[in-house]
């Protein structure tokens, strides 16, 4: 079978490196892919808001199936015109990915079907944002509605603090994910993500994993896109785990059908486990990155029957297998990110890390030029490792790290952190 992916980041890369190894294969074709990607499959330059091209694309190259790496594409209905055009495609309709496109329609969900999550409200002015505030006192939750790439979330410590951020948030800092916000409760806890497959009826649970969205050490400064990640999460227990599928990820399971839109894709829950049980803190309808990198490294089966079985709707005859392997993965910045930052900077030292044993470079923000691999994004690299526990992946990941000559780049110097500390 032909598969097109679509995207280009660390993501991408290891969803490619996974589905290159499928038996299932003949041509992977990435769009647009990026520096690592070429190795593996053949990047093609598409315009994937141009559904009809990408229609074109799939029927003259043969594609079987088309995965829609990052949200936007889906957020902008690619799965609906694939569908349409009788295209099998790994992903949410646009209705549907609206769960991470809208936290107002997710969090009516939760109301609607009683799944844990913060109490909120939802307002379109700053006026009466400010007067739920002002009932509510803080510490308070401002959000965006809609996508602002991770980073319309103001955690409010003061109402002063919150009045602020909402009054950014209508006066457009985020254009048209602002123009209405999610006002929170404040949930206590520790965050955990939660992932699991689905084909509009039936859920197969994948694995659960732990980020680090603070771009420096001890968890500390902006929020970026995600500054490393490990799975398993040591918090999620086997128990914590079937409390999640029945409390929060069936009832949303239901809720789609009853919508008529059908969930088929993954589905990517951001956790937080409080006193009393897990809670939602949102949906993502995609794979996380770099929370993708490491579920990859960990997952032992073909990931292609998988993704194929959530299109066509039969993921119920199919199983996954897991290492009991911990995944830890590293990412490399461009100095200045998730600020400004400058690009075109060469990267050494890669060809030494493929040698080392249980470890992958995943690129994001890279390509190649004249074989050399040059930086050209924020996120750059994911050093990849896995280990017999947290501490023994932390150390293999950041061996390889060490062997990366990239003067322009940066990491945290302590991914899995919590973790490690458990394991001590
Ligand atoms: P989100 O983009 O909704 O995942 O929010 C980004 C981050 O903000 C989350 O990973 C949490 O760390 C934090 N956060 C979001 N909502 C809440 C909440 N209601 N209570 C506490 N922390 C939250
Ligand atoms: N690492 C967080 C995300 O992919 O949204």
């Amino acid at each position: 079978m032909n598969i097109l992916l679509i995207g280009s980041g660390g993501r991408e890369h290891a969803l490619a490196w996974k589905i290159a190894q499928s038996p299932l294969l003949k041509t992977l074709y990435c769009a647009p892919g990026n520096g690592g990607m070429q190795d593996m499959s053949t990047c093609v330059d598409l315009n994937v808001s141009d559904h009809e091209a990408v229609i074109n694309f799939c029927t003259e190259f043969d594609i079987g199936l088309v995965v829609v790496g990052p949200e936007a594409p889906l957020v902008d209905g690619i799965s609906d015109a694939l569908s349409e055009a009788n295209i099998p495609v790994f992903g949410p309709r646009k209705i549907a990915a609206q769960l991470e496109g809208s936290k107002g329609f997710t969090k009516d969900i939760c109301a609607k079907y009683n799944i844990p999550t913060a109490a909120y409200g939802r307002f379109d002015t700053a006026e009466s944002a400010k007067t739920y505030v002002a009932q509510q006192g803080a510490p308070i939750v401002v959000k965006a509605d809609g996508l602002a790439a991770g980073k319309g979330v103001v955690i409010a410590q003061t109402v002063v603090e919150a009045e602020t951020a909402i009054d950014s948030m209508f006066d457009g800092a985020f254009g048209d994910a602002g123009v209405e916000v999610v006002i929170e409760e404040f949930m206590q806890g520790e965050e955990a993500s939660f992932f699991a497959l689905c084909d509009g009826h039936n859920i197969l649970p994948l694995a659960t994993a732990q980020d680090h969205k603070a771009v420096g050490d001890g968890d500390t400064g902006p929020n970026t896109g995600g500054m490393g990640a490990y799975s398993p999460a040591p918090v999620m227990t086997q128990e914590m785990e079937e409390r999640v599928v029945r409390e929060i990820i069936e009832p949303t399971v239901k809720a789609m059908q009853d919508l008529d839109c059908p969930y088929q894709g993954v589905f990517f829950a951001g956790l937080m486990i409080t006193d009393s049980g897990p809670k939602l803190i949102e949906y993502n309808c995609r794979f996380g990155d770099p929370e993708c990198q490491v579920l990859m490294m960990r997952l032992s089966s073909d990931i292609v029957p998988l993704l194929m079985a959530c299109a066509e709707g039969n993921l119920s005859e199919q199983s996954a297998i897991w290492s009991h392997e911990v995944a830890l993965t590293v990412v490399l910045a461009a100095k200045g990110y998730p600020g400004s930052y400058s690009k075109g900077s060469f990267i050494g030292g890669l060809d030494k890390v493929s040698k080392a044993p249980k470890s992958m470079v995943f690129h994001a923000g890279t390509k190649r030029e004249n074989g050399d691999t040059v930086a050209v994004g924020g996120r750059v690299l994911n050093v990849t490792a896995l280990g017999a526990n947290t501490t023994e992946a932390q150390m293999r990941a950041y061996e390889s790290v060490s062997e990366i000559d990239w003067p322009e780049g940066f990491c945290r110097s302590d991914i899995g952190w919590r973790a490690v500390a458990r394991e001590k």
